[in-house]
């Protein structure tokens, strides 16, 4: 038998040796190593040999197998090359040189490329980034926040409601409520997401934007902080000096509360309908968290301190990128969105 299998080893070293193009390369794999081929008809006799004989049999013809498998292997390989080699250096149709076909590639969204920004911004300064529901339910998105039934700021935030009672958020703030209540005291937080409000659309009113909310909790925490981190963020944004002001604001749920504006990039401050004509855009409310929003996150308010604030993410794309119209930003519109090439 084991003549047998160095007649066959003999034979297929040959045949192997002499095949000259990969068709052939593969007619032999079948027919030396395929389900009817030469060897494994061979293996099919070890039902009838002894122990010690079809011991060392099937060691020889497995090493067989995998000794040809690999020279095939080989072999194919090496007449691919030849045969790419031949073919160019037949000077043929094949021209390496010749740039390739173009295929669109997408871009980021100008809110993402800020949103992703803010992020990188905040996580250096230590701050998790938290997410919450965009369908929100009344409690995290007034009542917690200190805006109970039936006063009037629920007014400022006209809500889209559904019919079992939960609505379409309004702002990004209810998050906080979240993160406080999910991860306690001492926090550092922020929550980017989509909000909603029944707004009639103009330059820079839309019923679907983006805000970025952030909040810290700890001892001590002053508006010295408050500031320092608005400052901050500001400047590594626009990457030179801004003109902003700090004037007092109202929001339920902070105590003070302010309205950074920045001034506004789309005119410098002159007047325009991005602007409504005021020179100035809201873009950072912020204030110090008042304690009946860190009671409703389980925070006692004689031990901690925070601040919050809501950046709008669609507003400061609009600034940085200078894009007069906020509908342009929903209109998939993909001569605007393809000049962000960001990826
Ligand atoms: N949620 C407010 C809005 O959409 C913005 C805001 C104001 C967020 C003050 C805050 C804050 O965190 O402290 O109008």
């Amino acid at each position: 038998m084991i003549e047998k299998i160095c007649n066959l080893r003999d034979i297929a070293l040959g045949k192997i040796k002499e095949a000259a193009s990969g068709s052939e390369v593969e007619e032999l794999r079948v027919k030396l190593l395929g389900k009817k081929g030469e060897l494994t008809e061979m293996l099919k006799d070890l039902k009838n040999m002894a122990l010690e004989e079809r011991k060392q049999f099937g060691q020889e013809a497995n090493e067989l197998k995998n000794e040809l498998s690999e020279l095939l292997e080989v072999k194919f390989r090496e007449i691919s090359n030849n045969d790419v080699k031949k073919s160019l250096s037949k000077g043929s149709s094949f021209d390496i040189s010749l740039p390739g076909t173009s295929f669109q590639v997408g871009s980021l969204h100008p809110v993402t490329i800020v949103q992703k920004e803010v992020e990188r911004i905040f996580t250096g300064m230590g701050f998790n980034i938290v997410d919450g529901p965009e369908v929100e339910e009344e409690f995290f998105n007034f009542e917690a926040l200190n805006i109970p039934k039936n006063h009037p700021a629920r007014d400022m935030q006209d809500t889209y409601w559904l019919e079992n009672g939960s609505l379409l958020r309004t702002h990004t703030s209810p998050c906080q409520v979240r993160a406080m209540q999910k991860y306690g005291a001492p926090l550092k937080v922020i929550a980017p997401g989509r909000c909603f409000r029944n707004e009639s659309t103009d330059a820079s009113h839309e019923n679907t934007f983006f805000q970025l909310e952030g909040m810290m909790i700890d001892k001590n925490v002053s508006i010295a902080n408050l500031i320092y981190v608005m400052k901050t963020l500001l400047s590594e944004i626009f990457k030179r000096d801004v003109k902003v002001r700090l004037r007092p604001g109202f929001f339920p749920f902070v105590e003070p509360g302010f309205e950074l504006d920045l001034n506004c990039m789309i005119c410098g401050g002159s007047g325009c309908p991005t602007c409504k004509h005021s020179g100035w855009i809201e873009l950072l409310p912020c204030g110090m968290v008042h304690p009946n929003v860190l009671r409703a996150g389980g925070i006692d308010p004689e031990e901690y301190t925070g601040f919050a604030f809501g950046v709008g993410l669609t507003r400061l794309a609009m600034m940085k990128y200078g894009i007069s119209d906020i509908r342009v930003l929903n209109s998939g519109d993909l001569r605007a969105m393809e000049q962000f090439s960001v990826r």
